[in-house]
């Protein structure tokens, strides 16, 4: 991978646990204490993802992010913090972060929230063209959904759901028209989209298989779930197969832990999956 990671955090334990995890997946990770020292280094450096605590003394991630954005448009953002207060969440989310990881963390999490996080395009809606939605959706169904919900006050997550649903995915032109229909910023939605790891900007194969990395899942061999279905479909995580008809994602705690190791396909949920059998759920499917 070789990927350049910067972790900022004012506790040099979660640096050093960022730098273990991180560097023995390859990723070559800096970690400095404080965010002067980070604006200091992203000037002079090119990071695939910065990871930055929000709560440190002096400047805070809060500073540090829009320092980012105003002057590194082309760095992605991961904020982490152990205080996960909806205030703390809904000011992370209006910063355009591209993922938010609640401290402590497993080893496995981080992982996968950091190759989700590399693997999310770096432009904005605005820098996608309008030929790109051409032909790929059904644009009256797409109009009915906007329609529907056009009046509704707070209803941009179910017009996400319901489009993504439709189309499979949600671009950066789609995200646009759905801005324009509910009279909000398209920052906003493409903060939301980037914040849920349910949303997705990437094209999925005609059958997205989800695999849950979450802890419950984890302990009973999910990784080993992974491994044989990246090894079945020729994939890695974040991949469609050539085919078209798979596309294959980890995702965090789905909250069906009593069915664990879970594996999704699609809408259909499969629990209490053996990692050694986990490839036969694709032949249902094909
Ligand atoms: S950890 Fe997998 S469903 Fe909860």
């Amino acid at each position: 991978m070789g990927k350049n990671v910067l972790v900022v955090d004012d506790d040099e334990i979660v640096i050093r646990s960022c730098e273990a995890v991180l560097g023995g997946e390859g990723f070559t990770v800096t970690g400095v204490t404080s965010s002067k020292e980070a604006m200091s280094l992203i000037n002079d450096h090119a990071y695939d993802l910065v990871i930055t605590d929000l709560i440190m003394p002096t400047i805070d991630g809060f500073e540090l992010i829009k320092w980012i954005n105003e002057n590194h448009q082309q760095t992605r953002v991961m904020a982490m913090t152990g205080y996960s207060s909806k205030a703390v969440l809904r000011d992370a989310i209006a910063l355009d972060i591209i993922d938010f990881l609640p401290k402590p963390f497993f080893p496995h999490t981080l992982t996968a929230a950091v190759n989700k996080a590399i693997s999310t395009p770096l432009k904005a809606p605005a820098a996608v063209s309008d030929k790109e939605e051409a032909e790929t959706y059904d644009k009256a169904k797409f109009q009915a959904i906007l329609k529907r919900y056009r009046k509704v006050p707070g209803a941009l997550i179910v017009v996400l759901q319901e489009t993504q649903e439709l189309i499979g995915y949600l671009p950066a032109s789609v995200q646009k028209v759905i801005a324009k229909s509910l009279k909000i910023p398209v920052s906003e939605v493409h903060a939301v989209v980037s914040f849920y790891s349910y949303f997705t900007m990437k094209p999925m194969g005609k059958y997205n298989v989800r695999v849950c990395l979450g802890t419950a899942c984890y302990v009973k061999r999910a990784d080993e779930i992974l491994e044989k279905l990246q090894e079945t479909m020729g994939v890695n995580e974040g991949e469609i197969t050539q085919d078209g008809m798979f596309s294959l994602e980890t995702v965090r705690c789905i909250g069906a832990c009593g069915l664990a190791p879970v594996v999704l396909v699609g809408q259909d949920t499969f629990g209490s999956v053996n990692p050694a059998t986990a490839n036969e759920i694709l032949k249902e499917y094909q």
